[in-house]
């Protein structure tokens, strides 16, 4: 399975900030993983404009689970793919938190997602205070159940587990933590889709940088990154697609 480096611009990036995706198509053009950039949706037009004949793919951050109608400020798969995108990040914790995105919804938009033939990234990730409760298996195990789509296949679903209290924040998990959540979670998508779960991709998101992403990738059943902060940068980025790359 090729690893995918996944980075999430969030609520950051103008037209100018193109210019970070053509230093890192020039310097990190040819990369031996998947490389992936989901800008805000006003811009990915232009980049997947930008993108075009390169190894880069561009997504979305969030999706309507319709494919159209009067939703007024929403954007639906159908609309992302025509704008260019291959790939949509659902259930952000940031989505979760700050538009009480639950399960059901999350799974309705990766169905949409689906349906409109991209592929679904689809995130989980507790809390600290669910941590610290020790009931982290327990949550992620959860979400996951809940949040992935109907026909869910190893080309059509990303997994991102991203612990909320590790994002923004410089804080990560100790390498057995990580350890011990992928292969957990390898093994509940076994449960839900079969051998199909061998290959789906699961990332790791929270605080990755260049510092800290080889030895993250090095992590049994890590198969790439969500990047956020460290993905505005071309030369920060460009380092974490060269150590997953090489991992
Ligand atoms: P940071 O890499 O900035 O911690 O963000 C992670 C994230 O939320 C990616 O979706």
């Amino acid at each position: 399975m090729k690893k995918l480096a996944a980075g999430n611009w969030k609520m950051n990036g103008t037209k100018a900030s193109l210019a970070e995706v053509a230093a890192l198509l020039s310097a990190h053009g040819q990369p031996a993983c998947e490389m992936l950039l989901c800008p805000p949706a006003t811009l990915i037009a232009a980049m997947a404009e930008a993108a075009q004949g390169t190894a880069l793919k561009v997504g979305a951050q969030d999706c309507h689970p319709k494919p159209q109608g009067a939703h007024t400020g929403d954007i639906s798969a159908a609309i992302l793919k025509d704008a260019g995108a291959s790939h949509v990040i659902l259930g952000h914790s940031e989505r979760r938190t700050d538009h009480g995105e639950t399960d059901d919804l999350v799974r309705a938009k990766a169905e949409a997602v689906v349906d409109a033939g991209l592929v679904a990234i689809v995130c989980i990730g507790e809390t600290e205070a669910e941590r610290d409760a020790g009931k982290t298996l327990a949550v992620i195990g959860t979400q996951l159940d809940g949040s992935i789509p109907m026909g869910a296949t190893a080309a059509n679903l990303v997994v991102a587990y991203e612990p909320v209290w590790a994002i923004g924040t410089g804080r990560t998990p100790t390498l057995s933590e990580i350890a011990e959540v992928h292969s957990f979670l390898r093994g509940r998508l076994r449960g839900l889709i079969g051998d199909e779960a061998e290959t789906v991709r699961i990332l790791y998101g929270g605080s990755v940088k260049p510092s800290n992403a080889v030895e993250i990738f090095a992590v049994p059943h890590v198969d790439g990154a969500l990047v956020g902060g460290a993905s505005l940068k071309a030369v920060d980025f460009g380092a974490i697609v060269e150590a997953l790359s090489a991992a």
